[in-house]
Order: C-alpha cells, then sequence, then structure tokens
C-alpha cells in the first residue's frame, strides 16, 4: 500500500481508493465542489444560508422536495411532491436561478420545462434515484426494437414515471406517450388506454402494477415483468402479445423495504392504525394500506384527519418524522421497525446549500443542470402532455 492510501495493479490500472483518503471523479458525481465547501460542524452555516439567500432574493426560487432534510427544507419556498415542483418550475418564469433540492431527475426535469435564460442548479450532483437508474436509455431501445420485432410497438403506448433519466423520457416522447408522477398516473394510465391497447410502464414496476391492477381494475396476470437484462425481456411472444401492460423491472430501494408482514404486525399491536403509503410500496403492501398517495398527498391526508388520528406511515423517514413533529396531536409511526432515508436525497445537506447559494450570489454559476437540446425537445412534448392532463 502506497502512503497516500491507495493500492496500485501491475498495470497501473484500477487504483483502489481507500474510503476517505481520496477520490476518483470520474466515478463519483460531484463528490467535490469547486471552492470551498464549509464543514457540515461550522457553527455559522444557518446564518450564511440566510444572508446568501437574502443576496440572491428573487433572482432565485429555492424548490425543495418533502424527502429533503429539515435543515434544508427550511430554505425553500416551495416544498412539494414531484408534480407540484414541475409545475412551479414551469411556472416560475422570472426567476434566473431554480435551485433544486431534490435529486437530479427533478433537476433534469424543471430545466426542460423552464426557459433558455434560467438555471438549475442541484447543490450535490451525486443526488440522484437508484430507480431512475434502473432503466438506461439503451436498455429502452433495445426493449423497443425487440417490440417492434414482434409488431408490438402499434398500439403500444409508452407512460414513464417521473423518476427516470430525460433520455429515457425523450423516448417517452418521441413514441407517443407521457410522464406521470405518483399523484397522476392513475390518469397517464386511463389517457394510454384512450390512445391504444397496451401500455409499456418505465421504470417502476411497483406503481405501474399498483396503478393498472388497484386502480384501473386490470388483472395481475396482464401485467408481465419486462427484465432489461433478459433475451426479449425474459418474455415469451405470446406473454407480450397478450399482456395489457409490461412493467418495466425497476423499483425503489427505499419503499421497496416496506412489507406485507409490516402492515399485519402494526395492526395487531397498534389498535386503530390507518396504514398510509406511498404507490412505489410493493402490490401487497399498497393493496392492505388504508390510503395511498404522493408525498403531498400524504401530508395533507395526516394534517386533515382528526386529533388523535393514529398512523403507519410507509415513506421516507425524513418525511415522517415531519409529519410527527407537525401533527403533535397525532401519533404518527414508522411503518418498518428499521429507519430508512433516501440515501440520494439526503445528500443535499446545508453545507451544499450553503456553497451553492454563496457562489451564485458571488456571480459564479455551479452544479448547473443541462439537459442537451434534442433531449430536452422529446422530453418536453412527454412532459407537457402530463401537464395537460384532466
Ligand atoms: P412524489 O412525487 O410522491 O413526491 O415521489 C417522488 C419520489 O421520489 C418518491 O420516492
Ligand atoms: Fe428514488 Fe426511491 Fe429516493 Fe424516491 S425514495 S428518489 S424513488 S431512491
Amino acid at each position: 500500500m502506497s502512503s497516500t492510501g491507495s493500492v496500485t495493479g501491475s498495470s497501473g490500472f484500477g487504483e483502489l481508493l481507500l474510503l476517505g483518503k481520496g477520490s476518483d471523479l470520474s466515478s463519483e458525481r460531484g463528490v467535490s465542489c469547486t471552492g470551498e465547501l464549509p464543514p457540515s460542524s461550522a457553527p455559522d452555516l444557518v446564518e450564511r444560508a440566510e444572508k446568501a439567500r437574502k443576496d440572491l432574493g428573487d433572482r432565485a426560487m429555492v424548490l425543495g422536495h418533502h424527502y429533503q432534510r429539515d435543515e434544508v427544507i427550511r430554505f425553500a419556498d416551495i416544498t412539494g411532491d414531484s408534480f407540484k415542483l414541475a409545475q412551479a418550475a414551469a411556472e416560475r418564469r422570472e426567476a434566473e436561478f431554480i435551485i433544486f433540492c431534490g435529486v437530479h431527475f427533478m433537476a433534469e426535469s424543471a430545466d426542460i420545462l423552464t426557459s433558455s435564460a434560467q438555471k438549475v442548479i442541484l447543490p450535490d450532483l451525486a443526488a440522484g434515484c437508484s430507480m431512475a437508474d434502473m432503466a438506461a436509455a439503451n436498455q429502452v431501445d433495445e426493449a423497443w426494437k425487440s417490440l417492434e420485432k414482434l409488431g408490438a410497438t402499434q398500439g403500444t403506448i409508452p407512460i414513464t414515471y417521473m423518476n427516470s433519466s430525460a433520455a429515457i423520457k425523450a423516448f417517452t416522447g418521441a413514441n407517443g406517450g407521457a410522464i406521470c408522477t405518483s399523484s397522476n398516473a392513475e390518469r397517464a394510465m386511463r389517457w394510454a388506454f384512450e390512445q391504444g391497447e397496451k401500455v409499456l410502464f418505465l421504470p417502476d414496476q411497483h406503481l405501474g402494477r399498483n396503478t393498472a391492477v388497484l386502480k384501473l381494475g386490470l388483472k395481475l396476470e396482464e401485467c408481465v415483468l419486462w427484465n432489461p437484462w433478459k433475451p426479449q425481456g425474459g418474455l415469451t411472444e405470446l406473454e407480450i402479445k397478450a399482456a395489457k401492460v409490461i412493467l418495466w423491472r425497476g423499483h425503489c430501494s427505499v419503499h421497496g423495504r416496506f412489507s406485507l408482514a409490516n402492515v399485519e404486525e402494526v395492526r395487531a399491536k397498534v389498535p386503530g392504525v390507518q396504514v398510509l403509503v406511498h404507490p412505489e410500496c410493493q402490490y401487497d403492501v399498497v393493496k392492505s394500506a388504508d390510503v395511498v398517495g404522493s408525498t403531498e398527498m400524504i401530508i395533507k391526508t395526516v394534517a386533515n384527519s382528526p386529533a388523535g388520528s393514529i398512523w403507519a406511515v410507509g415513506t421516507e423517514l425524513n418525511l415522517v418524522k415531519r409529519l410527527a413533529a407537525s401533527n403533535p396531536d397525532k401519533k404518527i409511526l414508522f411503518l418498518d421497525k428499521t429507519i430508512c432515508y433516501c440515501s440520494t436525497m439526503n445528500r443535499i445537506d446545508l453545507p451544499h446549500l450553503v456553497w451553492a447559494m454563496e457562489s451564485l450570489a458571488a456571480g459564479k454559476v455551479v452544479n448547473q443542470i443541462k439537459v442537451a437540446d434534442g433531449i430536452a425537445r422529446d422530453s418536453k412534448v412527454a412532459l407537457e402532455r402530463m401537464l395537460a392532463l384532466p
């Protein structure tokens, strides 16, 4: 081992880096910030954030997704679910900077929906989404080609969850499809069945299945699962042709943790509890829940429930903790015993927000998210179809 803490193979290729002893910037996007990233222990972080926010004034709008940390969400001008934040980005034409406290696909969507004069900033470029990464553009192209070979693209409408790369949104727009979020997946899928007779749902199998079966009343057997790692998705021609919905094999690692056993346990142990989950949870969980909805809907449901209500909530922990704090007259439980934050949402912390705002205030544009023109054009078609849904 060298004195720098790295191990090098004889070819020089494949240098190993010990955690904390260096970083490979090409493999870990966004781990480094140009200039000074304040340490998280800096005692004046809040004052610095307040000052930088004030200096930016109306030139900036800070958007905060509901899964963001408390230290960040307090600086958001608008908080919301993916749909509300996309709408906010599309509507506020006067803000020069949209500082997006959320994850990469949300910032990309904001860039697509804002004017060319506006700049979208993601305070930490490593804030991605593992579900979005489960559908790579080349895999989706290959899947579409396989379907084309079988003559199965005719009448197949792609519906793509917001949690996807801009390239996949562009594929969707170019092939007659629309984007959906957790708050309008039912409307988007109904719209798709008005345009054609089959839906290709990307990339969240759970949201797709829950919507098709529990909202539209399709049978479980009418939904098939496309495995991008297998030839022809691991499906036979007959299965593909008979299917009403082809679900992409992607999922959220945070919501995938909640199980039917969690629901049964809380119901057995806590009399009067109501189970409230996000539709990214598995089918069994969603089927057995009392209420299912987007993050915005989860917040409203709890806020509007009578004092004394008891809720077991199956979604990201930052949000559940805030629900408990802002509803002291109700009992809020986390549905799983094991705590789970969304690690990528959590990448946006106060030091990164301070760094981004101070840099912008000093005239230096950092961490801008810019979608290439061709991709932006086709993605916009798919996003605008969503925004126009009744
Ligand atoms: P919402 O659109 O409900 O906020 O969900 C976004 C998300 O990433 C959930 O995991
Ligand atoms: Fe992605 Fe899941 Fe995190 Fe949402 S909670 S951003 S779907 S990894």
